[in-house]
C-alpha cells in the first residue's frame, strides 16, 4: 500500500473534447482504477488550460466574453470526465486564481530567486496552435504544418527561463531512469533533443498583447507564458503555494504524468528544468501514449476529422469506449478509429464475448442447479482440467507444471494474474486487455470441450465442477475488467452474488441476476 499521484494533462478548452481527449481520460482512469485496487491511496488530477492567446482567440471568435467562454467549455470538459466515469480526484482550471495562482506564482518566484530568470528580448515566429515558439525549419510553404496557418513573427521583450542551466542534470536524470520516460523509444527521442542542447526559453508576454493569464510576480506589466502556468498544475492542485498544502506534502512527486507525444518536450525537458532550479523533487515517471487517428491522421480541430465522445457513449454506453480505448489502441503506438472498427469490436468483445459468455455459464447454472454451486473440493476441482495446453500456458517449459496449470483456478492465478499485474505495471493497458480477452477464449474453449449442457444429464457431478470452474472465470474475468469496465464487472460480480469491495475467497456463487450486460445494436 503507497500513494499514488497520476495526472492527465489539463486540456485547451478552445474546441470541444474530441475522441482524443477522450482517451487520455480513459488511459489515466484505468491506471488510477488499477492502483486503487491494488490498495494504493490514489490522488488522480485532470483539468483544463484556460490562459493564452489560443483560448482568446477562440472567445473573440464566438463574440464571447473571455471569461464566460473558458466557463462554458470547462463545463464541456467536466462534463466528458462524468460521462466516461472517470474517477477523477480533483479538476483544476488554471484560470482560477484562488487555487491555481499563487502555486504558479510561487514557483516564479522560486525559480526567480534562483537566479534563473532575466529579461531579453524575443525575436521569432510564434505559433498560437501550439502556443509556443517555433522555427523556420518547422514550417511548410510558411505555414505550421500541425496548425495550418502562418505563425505570428513576434519581436517583444520578455522574461527568460534558463533552462540551458539544466541540460546536463535533466539528461542524467532520464538516462538513469530518475525520470523514467514510457515507452522507450521516446525516452531516445527526448535525450537526442536534449543531446543538442536546450536554449532557454521565453516565459513570459507583454501585457499590452497578451493579458488573460496570470501576472508576473513583481511585474505586472508582463504576463506568464501559458505552458509555464499550466505546467505547474500539477503541484498547485495540491496545494502548493497556499496554507493547506497537506495534499503537496503527500503526493509530490507526481508518479506518472499521463501526456501525448506532441507534448514530450514541455513536460520532459522545460518541466524538470523548472522544478530542478526550484530545488523540488522532479515526477517518477511519464507515460506518453500515441495518438487517436482518423483517415491515418492525427485527430484534431484543425484537420476537422474529430468524433464526438458523447455521440458513441450515448448510443454504446461508456464501458463500451472504455473497452474500446484499453483494448483496441495501442498505448504506445497510434491507433486507428473508424466506426466500422468500433461496432466490430463492440459485438465481438462485448455483446458475442464477455457478454455472451456470463449468459451462458449463468444460465446453465440456474437450469442444473437451481442457481447455486457450492465450492467443490481442490482434487475435483482438478480433475477437470483444460483438455488442451492454453494459449498462455504453452509458454511453460516444465511439463509437470504445465499439467497443473491446466487447472482453472490455479491457471488463473498462477499464470493469468501475475501475467495482467506486469501489463498493468508497465502501463501496457491494451496488453493487459488482450490478457482478459484469451482468458475468455480458454474458457470458451473449455465450455466446447466438455459441453456441460449434454454432460448434464449423464454425469451431473462432472457437470457441476465444470460449471464451478467456469464461473470461478467469470467472476476472475470481472476482477480483471474492474479498471477498465467498472459498471460491466460490477454487474458480472452481482449475477455471481460476488462481493464486489472485497476480494475473500469463494465458497458458493449463487445467481442473483441474469440480465443482458450489453445491448446489441
Ligand atoms: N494544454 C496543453 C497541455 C498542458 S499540460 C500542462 C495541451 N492541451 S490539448 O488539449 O491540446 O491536448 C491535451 C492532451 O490531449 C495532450 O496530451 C494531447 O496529446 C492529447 N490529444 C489531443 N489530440 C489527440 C489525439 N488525436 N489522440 C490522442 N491524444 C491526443 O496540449
Amino acid at each position: 500500500m503507497g500513494k499514488f499521484y497520476i495526472t492527465t494533462p489539463i486540456y485547451y478548452v478552445n474546441a470541444s473534447p474530441h475522441l482524443g481527449h477522450a482517451y487520455a481520460d480513459v488511459l489515466s482512469d484505468v491506471l488510477a482504477r488499477y492502483c486503487r485496487l491494488s490498495g494504493d491511496e490514489v490522488f488522480f488530477l485532470t483539468g483544463t488550460d484556460e490562459h493564452g492567446a489560443k483560448n482568446v482567440r477562440s472567445a473573440e471568435a464566438a463574440a464571447e466574453n473571455v471569461e464566460d467562454f473558458v466557463r462554458k467549455r470547462r463545463e464541456v470538459f467536466v462534463k466528458l470526465a462524468k460521462v466516461l466515469n472517470i474517477s477523477n480526484t480533483d479538476f483544476i482550471y488554471t484560470s482560477d486564481d484562488q487555487r491555481h495562482w499563487p502555486g504558479a506564482q510561487l514557483l516564479w518566484k522560486k525559480i526567480q530567486e534562483k537566479g534563473d530568470i532575466y529579461k531579453g528580448t524575443y525575436k521569432g515566429l510564434y505559433c498560437v496552435g501550439h502556443e509556443a515558439f517555433i522555427t523556420e525549419k518547422d514550417l511548410e510553404a510558411g505555414k505550421c504544418p500541425d496548425h495550418n496557418e502562418v505563425p505570428q513573427l513576434l519581436e517583444e521583450e520578455n522574461y527568460f527561463f534558463r533552462l540551458s542551466r539544466y541540460a546536463k542534470e535533466i539528461e542524467s536524470r532520464i538516462k538513469n531512469d530518475e525520470l523514467r520516460i514510457f515507452p522507450e523509444a521516446r525516452k531516445n527521442e527526448i535525450l537526442a533533443v536534449i543531446g543538442e542542447g536546450l536554449r532557454d526559453v521565453s516565459f513570459s508576454r507583454p501585457s499590452k498583447d497578451i493579458s488573460w493569464g496570470i501576472p508576473v510576480p513583481g511585474d505586472h506589466t508582463q504576463t506568464m507564458y501559458v505552458w509555464c502556468d499550466a505546467l505547474s498544475n500539477y503541484l498547485t492542485a495540491l496545494g502548493y503555494g497556499r496554507d493547506d498544502d497537506g495534499n503537496f506534502k503527500k503526493f509530490w512527486p507526481a508518479d506518472v504524468h499521463v501526456i501525448g507525444k506532441e507534448i514530450l518536450r514541455f513536460h520532459a525537458a522545460i518541466w524538470p528544468g523548472m522544478l530542478l532550479s526550484a530545488g523540488l523533487p522532479l515526477p517518477k515517471s511519464i507515460l506518453v501514449h500515441g495518438l487517436i487517428q482518423s483517415g491515418g491522421r492525427k485527430m484534431s480541430k484543425t484537420l476537422g476529422n474529430v468524433v464526438d465522445p458523447f455521440e458513441l457513449v450515448s448510443k454504446y454506453g461508456a464501458e463500451s469506449l472504455r473497452m474500446f480505448f484499453g483494448k483496441e489502441i495501442p498505448v504506445f503506438s497510434d491507433g486507428e478509429f473508424t466506426g466500422e472498427r468500433f461496432e466490430e469490436a463492440h459485438e465481438s468483445n462485448l455483446v458475442n464475448g464477455i457478454g455472451n459468455y456470463v449468459k451462458r455459464v449463468a444460465t446453465m447454472i440456474s437450469n442444473y442447479f437451481e442457481g447455486v454451486l457450492e465450492k467443490p473440493e481442490d482434487a475435483l476441482i482438478a480433475s477437470v482440467p483444460f483438455k488442451k495446453e492454453t494459449a498462455l500456458s504453452s509458454q511453460l517449459s516444465n511439463a509437470d507444471e504445465k499439467l497443473e496449470y491446466l487447472s482453472i483456478p490455479y491457471f488463473i492465478e498462477r499464470n493469468v494474474w501475475p501475467k495482467y499485474h506486469v501489463e498493468m505495471k508497465n502501463f501496457e493497458i491494451n496488453k493487459a486487455a488482450e490478457t482478459i480477452f484469451s482468458l475468455l477464449k480458454e474458457l470458451d474453449g473449455y465450455v466446447q470441450d466438455y459441453e456441460p449442457f449434454k454432460l448434464v444429464k449423464t454425469d451431473k457431478e462432472k457437470a457441476r465442477v465444470i460449471l464451478w470452474n467456469l464461473a470461478y472465470g467469470a467472476v476472475s474475468l470481472a476482477w480483471m475488467l474492474k479498471p477498465f469496465m467498472p459498471d460491466t464487472s460490477d454487474k458480472i460480480l452481482d449475477t455471481f452474488s460476488v462481493d464486489g469491495k472485497t476480494g475473500s475467497e469463494w465458497r458458493a456463487f449463487k445467481i442473483k441476476t441474469n440480465e443482458a450486460l450489453f445491448p446489441r445494436i
